[in-house]
């Protein structure tokens, strides 16, 4: 079911190269003949909210993912918030999570109503350090949520045999890793659920917000479908307090025309990361990203490691580059999360990565004189023969 990647114009002339850190109207303009005709019967039937669409992107997507259900929702934070209730998840519990995630898996956890325990990342590949896993473990650990973070899976046999040791749920956070395989299996399948996020610059956004959970539990998968939806399966009859967390029917009609396109884009960010980092591999000032030889990154994110990121960052703007940090301050060191009673120094490895990532233009439709242009511009800014870490 795998669509082509479509053909985007290349401009030649270098002081006109501009390269946004995402380009999604480029992506928009190659979609839009099929966005159009989608679009046209929703508003003619004004069937705005659960329309069929709905249903049949929960097809699709659990049948990519090779799930058995998938429950569309408003987003990948309202995603983690239901998954944790649905697993019975709420105040007195603690459930475990990467330091150095986006923010969002902290707050799942939060109005489930459970506290969030961090662990630290490891350096390599930027997940959840499962080594440090098991020292956070109390007799109130429900749950793990392992990350993967940037479109890279987390170690997920060591997680999952932490887990099961101590009796634990795992709920993966695969909001950053559509289509990413560990062991040769889609993220996502591996545990009780799993949450996603179709935010626009996802590897699969929508054109608004959007999310969902899958889940080969159909228990759990019901209880999702319930808590979205005002806790109600009949109109007007509600079993439990629910909420608002529908995906609505144009997110679906977007999402199922790009979901064909999906495998297409994730070989191009491949592409583009070969591309990076066997021409960046030459500069000792740049760490690269690193991919487990059992996993299939799918570079939600290119992320390097660089001492001066400030400068950098300067230098690529004045030459019309965009770049990104995800995410320069850990969820221990956010003001939302101090009453967890963490510190500076507590995860020494999270806190590094906040003052060193640096994440490089990254999408499908990138153009390969935009591409030269980055890497040119690093290697002009580092110096092929600088070699005191330095750089100009
Ligand atoms: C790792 C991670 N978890 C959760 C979320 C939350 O997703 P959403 O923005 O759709 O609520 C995001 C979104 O950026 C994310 O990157």
């Amino acid at each position: 079911m795998s669509k082509a990647t479509p053909a985007v114009q290349e401009s030649t002339d270098k002081t006109q190269i501009a390269v946004p850190f995402l380009d999604l109207p480029a992506q928009f303009r190659s979609l839009k003949k099929e966005i159009d005709q989608a679009l046209d019967p929703i508003f003619q039937s004004a069937g705005f909210i659960s329309g069929p669409s709905v249903a049949d992107f929960e097809k699709m997507f659990a049948s990519y993912i090779g799930a058995e259900h998938c429950v569309a929702l408003h987003s990948g934070t309202a995603a983690l918030h239901l998954a944790l209730m649905a697993c019975g998840i709420g105040p007195g519990d603690e459930v475990i999570t990467a330091a150095n995630s986006f923010v969002a898996t902290a707050e799942g956890i939060a109005f489930a109503g459970a506290k969030t325990v961090l662990v630290d990342a490891e350096p390599h590949f930027f997940n959840i350090d499962t080594t440090k896993i098991e020292a956070a473990i109390t007799e109130r650990t429900k749950a793990i949520i392992p990350v993967h973070l940037y479109g890279q899976p987390a170690n997920m046999a060591e997680i999952h045999r932490i887990a099961k040791k101590h009796g634990l749920k795992v709920i993966e956070d695969a909001c950053q890793a559509h289509g990413a395989l560990y062991d040769g299996v889609k993220v996502g399948t591996l545990s009780d659920i799993s949450c996603f996020s179709f935010y626009p610059g996802k590897n699969l956004g929508a054109a608004g917000e959007g999310g969902a959970v899958v889940s080969n539990n159909q228990e759990l998968a019901d209880k999702v479908r319930l808590l979205r939806d005002h806790g109600s399966k009949k109109k007007y009859e509600h079993e439990i307090v629910g909420h608002n967390f529908r995906l609505d029917t144009i997110q679906a009609a977007i999402l199922k025309i790009k979901l064909p396109y999906l495998d297409g884009w994730n070989d191009a960010r491949r592409k583009n990361a070969k591309f990076y980092k066997s021409e960046l591999s030459k500069l000792e000032d740049v760490l690269l990203p690193e991919e487990a030889d059992n996993c299939k990154h799918v570079f939600h994110l290119f992320v390097i490691r660089v001492k001066d990121r400030e400068n950098l960052q300067k230098f690529l703007s004045v030459n019309q580059i965009q770049s990104g940090i995800h995410y320069p301050v850990p969820i221990h060191l956010q003001k939302a999360f101090s009453d967890l009673g963490y510190k500076e120094g507590d995860f020494p490895v999270s806190e590094s990565l906040g003052k060193t990532v640096l994440s490089l233009p990254m999408f499908a439709e990138m153009t390969d004189v935009q591409l030269r242009h980055v890497v040119d511009c690093l290697i002009e800014y580092y110096g092929t023969v600088n070699s005191n870490g330095s750089g100009k």
